[in-house]
C-alpha cells in the first residue's frame, strides 16, 4: 500500500513538473514569435499620439503627384502623415500615388510605420467578375477563389493592400440593395465561399506581392435591415444570430481573415460599432480573432444619431471599449482619444491592444520589409486587363448563368440562327452589366449582349423598345427610371413580328442594387414590363435574358415566357457569357442561392425557415399562408436547370457512425449533352431542443456527367454539420430523428429517416 502511494505521488510530481516545463515551453514560444518580438519593440518607442494615429483611416487624399498642400483639409491631412498620425488610408490607387503617400510616412514620420492602402475590390478590380451574388450561384469555390485571385493580382498591381470584401452577411430580403454584395441566403454556402474569398485575396502567403488582406463584413447582422431598408434596425434572436449570422463570419475567422468591418446597424438596441459582445466576447474572445476591426465609414460617428453616444468623445470611448481597432471617416479616436486616456477614462491597455493588432497585420503582409511592395508602375501596366483575367472573368460569368426555364428546349438557338430580334436598352449597355460596387473600374466597359450575339452570327435587328434609366448614372447618386416613355415600343413590335425568335434582355440597372439602393417592389423597373408583354403580344417566341442584382419577381414571366436565363450583373465578359450561353457553347450550371419570391409581399422568403404549428392547407382559413398568394417562391434555393436532364436514384444512408454518417446517391444525365450538376444534401432534425429548419443545406458536389453517363456521389455528416448552436452560443449535438434529402434544389429531394444514436 505504502509503496503503491509513493508510486502515485512520485507520478503525481512528474506531471506536475511536465505541465510546469510544457507551459513554460508555451510561454517560450509564444515570447519569441518573432512577429510579437517587433511588435512589441516598436509599440515600445510609440507615444500616445502615434498610437492613436495607427488607429485613424483617412479617405482619399490630394493630388498626391503635385505639389504639396498649403492650405484646408488636404495641409491638415499631409500634417498628419507626416506626425504619424494616420495608420491606413482608403480610396487611393494607383502605384505612383500609393508610393507618394508611403514615402511620406516611411521618410518623414518618426517611426516611418508604413501605411494599409484599403479599397472596395468586391468583384474585380479593372477587370470585372460577376456580381458577388451572381457568382456564389456558380457554387463553384475554386473559380470563385480564382476570380479573387486575378481581383487581387490587378488591385495590388495598382498599389492596393487592403480589400474591403468579403461581404459575408446573410441576406434574405431582396428590397436590401447589397444583397448583390453577398453570397445569398444560406450559412453553410456562405462560410464556404466566404473562405474562398478570403483564400483568393490572402493568397498562399500574405508577403508575396499579389496578396492583399481582406476583411469580413459587416459584423454583424447588417443584411437583416427591417424591411430592406439600407442603414435600418436590426433586432433578431439568439438562434438566428448563433445560426445564421455568425457562422460565415466564424469560418473565415478560421480560414485566416486578417480583418473584420462592424457595421452601420445597430443590433437588439446596441450599435455594432459600440458593442461590446460582439467583437470582444465572441470575435476576439471566443473565436480568438487576432486580426483587427475596423469600424465602418463613419459608422463610430453614426452613434450619435442612433441615440448611443451623445457627442463625438464618447463616441471614441464606447468604440475601443467595445473592440473597434481602426476608425474609418468618424475622427474620433485622432481627435479624443489621447485626452481619454490621460483623463483615466480608456485604459492605455485598450489601445495598445488595437495597435498591436494593425502592427501585427502590416508585420504580416511585408510592409516593414518592403513599404513599397505594391508600387511597381511597370507591373500595373502590364497587369490590368491581362488576357488570363479577361479568360477568368469569362468563366466566372459563364458558370453564374442559371437557365429558369426552357420549355420546349427553345435554348441553345441554334449556331446559324437566323432572323432574331433582339430587344431591351440593356442588351445594348456596356455600362449597366458592370455591376454596383466597382469603383475602381473603367465606365461603359462591359461587351454587351448585342456585340456577344454578333460573335455567332449577324441575322439579327436590334430594337431598344424603351430605355430602363434616364440620364447618368453613378455609384452616388439615385438612378433614375424611365417610367413613361413607351415610344420605342412599335419599332420593337415591328422588329418581333418578323422574327423568329426574340432575344429581349431587361432587367436592373447595375446601380439600382449596391449600398442605399433598397427598393419597394421587386418588378421589371419602369416600363420594362409593359414592353415584354407588348412583345409577347406578336410573338411569344421569346427567350428572356434578366439582368439584375437581385431575386425579382418575375411570376407573369415565369408564367407565359418559354425561355428565362438569369445573367445577373456579369461584369466586363457579360455579352461573352450570354452568347455562349444562348448559342450553347456553354451549358448553363448555375443555382440561385437566394429563393426568387412570386410576390414582393412574400419577402423575406428563404427555404431554410421553421415550420409553423398550422404549416398545412385546411378547408377553413386557419393556417399560415396568404389569402392573395401562395406560400411556395418563384424558384427556389439551389434551383437552376441545364441543357442536361439529371435524374436522382437510389439514395442510401448509413447511420451506424452516428457521427460519420454516409450518405450516397446516384445521379444519371439522361441526355444527349454533358452538362454540371450541383447535388445538394439537405438535413432536417425532426425534433431539437430548439426548433430546427425545415431544411438546412449541409454538403453540396459540383460535377460533370457525359451524356448519359452516371455517377454515384458520396457526402458525410459529422457532427460539425448535425449539430448547431443553442440560445447561450454553446454548440450541441442531439440524437434523435433527422431526415436526409438530396437533390437537384431544395424542392426536388429524395429524402431517407434515420435515428441518430
Ligand atoms: C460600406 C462598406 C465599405 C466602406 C468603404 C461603406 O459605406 O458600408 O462596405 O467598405 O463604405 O468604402
Amino acid at each position: 500500500m505504502k509503496r503503491f502511494i509513493g508510486f502515485n505521488a512520485f507520478r503525481i510530481f512528474f506531471l506536475f513538473l511536465l505541465i510546469i516545463s510544457c507551459k513554460a515551453m508555451a510561454q517560450n514560444q509564444q515570447k519569441q514569435d518573432p512577429i510579437d518580438v517587433k511588435v512589441n519593440a516598436l509599440l515600445s518607442k510609440m507615444t500616445i499620439s502615434e498610437k492613436v494615429g495607427q488607429m485613424n483611416q483617412y479617405n482619399g487624399f490630394w493630388e498626391v503627384t503635385g505639389p504639396v498642400p498649403k492650405e484646408g483639409n488636404a495641409k491638415l491631412k499631409y500634417e498628419h502623415l507626416k506626425n504619424g498620425l494616420v495608420g491606413s488610408v482608403l480610396n487611393v490607387k494607383g502605384a505612383e500615388n500609393v508610393r507618394k503617400l508611403q514615402e511620406i510616412v516611411v521618410k518623414q514620420s518618426r517611426l516611418g510605420i508604413p501605411l494599409l492602402f484599403g479599397f472596395d475590390v468586391i468583384h474585380g478590380h479593372k477587370t470585372l467578375f460577376p456580381i458577388p451574388l451572381g457568382q456564389a450561384a456558380s457554387w463553384d469555390l475554386e473559380a470563385i477563389e480564382k476570380s479573387e485571385r486575378v481581383a487581387a493580382i490587378e488591385a495590388s498591381a495598382v498599389g492596393i493592400n487592403w480589400t474591403f470584401a468579403p461581404m459575408v452577411d446573410i441576406t434574405r430580403d431582396a428590397r436590401w440593395g447589397r444583397v448583390m454584395e453577398g453570397a445569398g441566403e444560406d450559412p453553410y454556402l456562405g462560410a464556404a465561399i466566404g473562405v474562398a474569398r478570403v483564400k483568393g485575396f490572402q493568397g498562399k502567403n500574405l508577403k508575396d506581392s499579389t496578396s492583399i488582406i481582406a476583411t469580413a463584413k459587416h459584423f454583424a447582422g447588417y443584411g437583416f435591415a427591417e424591411s430592406g431598408r439600407d442603414y435600418n434596425t436590426v433586432d433578431i434572436g439568439s438562434s438566428s444570430l448563433y445560426n445564421t449570422i455568425l457562422p460565415p463570419f466564424k469560418a473565415v475567422v478560421d480560414g485566416g481573415v486578417s480583418t473584420v468591418m462592424n457595421s452601420f446597424n445597430v443590433i437588439n438596441g446596441v450599435p455594432s460599432t459600440g458593442n461590446a459582445f460582439l467583437q470582444r466576447n465572441i470575435l476576439k474572445g471566443k473565436w480568438n480573432f487576432n486580426g483587427f476591426v475596423v469600424s465602418d465609414w463613419g459608422s463610430g460617428y453614426e452613434m450619435i444619431d442612433h441615440g448611443f453616444a451623445k457627442d463625438l468623445k464618447q463616441v471614441a470611448e464606447i468604440s475601443v471599449k467595445a473592440g473597434s481597432d481602426m476608425d474609418m471617416e468618424s475622427y474620433a479616436y485622432l481627435t479624443h482619444l489621447k485626452s481619454l486616456v490621460e483623463e483615466g477614462k480608456v485604459p492605455i491597455k485598450l489601445v495598445d491592444d488595437a495597435v498591436k493588432r494593425i502592427l501585427r497585420v502590416k508585420f504580416e503582409l511585408g510592409l516593414f520589409d518592403n513599404p513599397y511592395k505594391y508600387c511597381d508602375t511597370a507591373k500595373e501596366r502590364k497587369m490590368i486587363y491581362h488576357p488570363d483575367h479577361l479568360a477568368a472573368a469569362l468563366d466566372m460569368a459563364k458558370k453564374s448563368i442559371v437557365l429558369l426555364k426552357n420549355n420546349h428546349n427553345l435554348l441553345p438557338l441554334a449556331k446559324d440562327q437566323q432572323n432574331i430580334a433582339v430587344i431591351g436598352a440593356l442588351a445594348n449597355d456596356n455600362n449597366g452589366p458592370l455591376g454596383s460596387w466597382r469603383i475602381g473600374s473603367d465606365d461603359n466597359s462591359a461587351v454587351t449582349v448585342i456585340e456577344g450575339i454578333k460573335k455567332y452570327t449577324t441575322d439579327f435587328v436590334y430594337s431598344k423598345g424603351a430605355d430602363v434609366v434616364i440620364g447618368k448614372t453613378d455609384f452616388i447618386n439615385e438612378v433614375k427610371i424611365n417610367e413613361t416613355d413607351t415610344s420605342g415600343f412599335e419599332a420593337a413590335r415591328e422588329a418581333a413580328k418578323a422574327a423568329k425568335v426574340v432575344v429581349m434582355v431587361l432587367g436592373e440597372h447595375g446601380f439600382q442594387t449596391g449600398e442605399g439602393r433598397s427598393r419597394t417592389k421587386l418588378d421589371l423597373p419602369g416600363v420594362q414590363q409593359q414592353l415584354l408583354e407588348a412583345i409577347y403580344q406578336v410573338n411569344p417566341n421569346i427567350v428572356l435574358v434578366m439582368m439584375n442584382g437581385r431575386p425579382l419577381a418575375i411570376t407573369w414571366a415565369q408564367l407565359h415566357i418559354p425561355a428565362i436565363v438569369e445573367a445577373w450583373q456579369l461584369g466586363t465578359q457579360t455579352g461573352n457569357a450570354v452568347a455562349q450561353v444562348l448559342f450553347g457553347d456553354y451549358n448553363p450550371s448555375g443555382k440561385l442561392t437566394m429563393t426568387f419570391p412570386r410576390s414582393v409581399g412574400q419577402v423575406p422568403i428563404y427555404y431554410n425557415h421553421y415550420n409553423t404549428g398550422r404549416p398545412s392547407p385546411k378547408d377553413v382559413v386557419f393556417w399560415s399562408h396568404y389569402s392573395d398568394e401562395s406560400n411556395k417562391p418563384l424558384y427556389p434555393f439551389g434551383f437552376g436547370l441545364s441543357y442536361s436532364t439529371f435524374e436522382y436514384s437510389d439514395l442510401k444512408v448509413d447511420a451506424s457512425k452516428p457521427s460519420a454518417i454516409k450518405v450516397s446517391v446516384t445521379i444519371k444525365n439522361n441526355s444527349e449533352v454533358g452538362g454540371e450538376e450541383v447535388a445538394q444534401l439537405y438535413i432536417h432534425q425532426c425534433v431539437g431542443s430548439i426548433v430546427r429548419p425545415v431544411k438546412e443545406l449541409k454538403g453540396f458536389k459540383k460535377f460533370y456527367l457525359k451524356a448519359h453517363e452516371s455517377k454515384t456521389i458520396q457526402f458525410g455528416l459529422t457532427n460539425r454539420e448535425l449539430g448547431y448552436y443553442n440560445n447561450e452560443g454553446n454548440f450541441i449535438v442531439e440524437k434523435g430523428e433527422y431526415d436526409i434529402m438530396v437533390g437537384t434544389n431544395s424542392e426536388e429531394l429524395l429524402q431517407k429517416r434515420i435515428t441518430k444514436k
